[in-house]
């Protein structure tokens, strides 16, 4: 395949972009054989947007401010996104609940990243409500986005233990450093057509995943 037919990312973020980042990371070695198309966020003032136009990569706001509901905001990001011919777009920490205006043009090739192991914990503060809960392990999950927020068929997830004198923040940073490699494996299994949504659930290598999706040990 040449440098020009390299599959095209679109990600969407809304905060510092460290995700985002890993994701360039990927594609600039080459360990993912994709180019990032565009980097769009919700937040004209989000960190991650600017470190991606030092990165030289194509940026975009989309601010949900300008809209008087979501799916009028969902229409301009859906035609925004569209522009960018992407194969896959990626969440990478947007904080905006998405409607079907936008989910259905792009469902089977709209991932996203969840701080939890899901079906646990959908939702915001995950680590903390791990932390209360008691929990023993906490992770991230990598998933296809349905219209049911972080309720989409899991791919991959990576469990990493909650130690003793955990708070919100150690336990954050252990499961990010997780992130940044899980997502672009999920990613590079969807581009090599290993992965891909069926009414079934997600499927890898012909076989209908479970709720936690594929689960690999920590790196
Ligand atoms: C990550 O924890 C991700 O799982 C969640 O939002 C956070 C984004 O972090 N969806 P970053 O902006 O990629 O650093």
């Amino acid at each position: 395949m040449t440098a020009e037919a390299r599959p095209r990312l679109v990600i969407l973020i809304s905060g510092r972009g460290s995700n985002m980042l890993a994701f360039i990371d990927v594609c600039r070695s080459g360990e993912l054989n994709a180019e990032i198309a565009l980097v769009l966020s919700n937040n004209p003032d989000a960190a991650g947007l600017a470190l991606a136009a030092e990165a030289g990569i194509e940026t975009a706001a989309v601010n949900h401010r300008d809209y008087h509901s979501r799916e009028a905001f969902d229409a301009a990001l859906t035609q925004r996104v569209q522009a960018a011919e992407p194969d896959l777009v990626i969440l990478a920490g947007f904080m905006r609940i998405l409607t079907p205006v936008f989910i259905s043009p792009f469902a089977g090739r709209l991932l996203n990243i969840h701080p939890s192991l899901l079906p646990k914990y959908p939702g915001l503060h995950t680590h903390q409500r791990a932390l209360d809960a008691g929990d023993t392990e906490a992770g991230a999950t990598v998933h296809f986005v349905t219209p049911e927020l972080d309720g989409g068929p899991p791919i991959l997830q990576v469990r990493v233990p909650i130690e003793p004198g955990d708070d919100a923040d150690t336990l954050a940073a252990r499961v990010i450093r997780q992130e940044h490699w899980i997502y672009p494996e999920a990613a590079r299994w969807f581009i090599e057509g290993r992965v891909k949504l069926t009414q079934a659930g997600a499927e890898l290598d012909g076989q209908i995943l479970d709720q936690s999706g594929q689960v690999l040990a920590p790196r």
